[in-house]
């Protein structure tokens, strides 16, 4: 293997709050089959989306620590939370190229809205930061924004209740405002959301492009990737480790349903990047 064949092969770095980020895993794997991958769930303290920005901006500088202590070479933020309020944490402790889902997700929408009206929903933290909203503008400066946090749609995807009636109703009670704005678009700016798409949809009706931002920052990586020369050529089956800060029982389960995918063994590792322990 020659150094650059052995660069491509170093996986891609992606972490999150907690589970939700295997939704960009899944993204990833679909767009880029043969990358290698290390994810982490920060999952001892999730969910980052009520907390401070101060907060997040400290536990991201631990957990960009952790991936870089497995060679990485690219840093995907999963968690919409922090691209919104630590992206540059996360450029100040990354020694390789960063891809967040903020930018992308909020290109891709400003593409496909007609009406040039987008919704944007996510964490309470997320909407705070008006980060969508900015990133809208710098691309897209005739667009007409209406945001809303929808907190209670990620214990519901934590719990599995994906197509369940209280989901449901909580969506329309959340949705119903953006309605009456007469949105084209709505992002989904936190990674739970795409497993409530077809309730989210529901709310909105069938008129409303909805845009997943994991998706989107796939995209966006495999652009990264080719223009770094960083493309794994090599075509055997990728190696994908998870690890996580924290034991959830639920994580394998609830987890192999955001992946798409059996997960294999799952790990715990102290977000300090200084011990890894099999999960017993
Ligand atoms: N991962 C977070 C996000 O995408 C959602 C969960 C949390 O609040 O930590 O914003």
């Amino acid at each position: 293997m020659t150094a650059t064949q052995a660069r491509q092969a170093q996986p891609i770095g992606v972490f999150d709050s907690g589970i939700g980020g295997l939704t960009v895993v899944r993204a990833l794997s679909a767009r880029l089959p043969h990358e290698n991958i290390v994810y982490f769930g920060d999952t001892a303290r999730v969910p980052y989306g009520p907390k401070s920005p101060q907060v997040v901006r400290e536990y991201t500088a631990q957990d960009v620590a952790f991936l870089m202590s497995h060679r990485v070479k690219m840093v995907v933020i999963a968690c919409n939370t922090v691209s919104a309020v630590a992206l540059d944490v996360v450029q100040k402790h990354a020694r390789v190229p960063v891809v967040g889902v903020i930018l992308p997700g909020a290109a891709a929408a400003a593409r496909v809205s007609v009406r040039r009206r987008i919704g944007i929903i996510g964490t309470q933290a997320t909407v705070n930061s008006g980060a969508y909203v900015h990133a809208i503008r710098s691309v897209a400066p005739d667009v007409q924004t209406v945001s809303a946090a929808c907190p209670l749609f990620v214990p519901l995807a934590e719990e599995g209740w994906m197509d369940h009636q209280a989901t449901r109703l909580i969506a329309r009670e959340y949705l119903f405002p953006l309605t009456l704005e007469k949105i084209d678009t709505l992002i989904l700016g936190c990674t739970h959301y795409p497993l409530l798409a077809s309730a989210i949809a529901g709310a909105v009706g069938a008129g409303v492009t909805l845009i997943d931002s994991g998706e989107a920052a796939a995209a966006d990586v495999e652009r990264q990737l080719d223009e770094n020369g960083l493309r794994n050529t090599s075509t055997e089956r990728p190696h994908l480790q998870f690890y996580v800060s924290d034991i959830p029982a639920k994580f394998a389960g609830i987890g192999e349903l955001f992946l798409g995918q059996s997960m294999g063994r799952v790990r715990r590792a102290t977000v300090d990047g200084s011990g890894v322990a099999p999960l017993v």
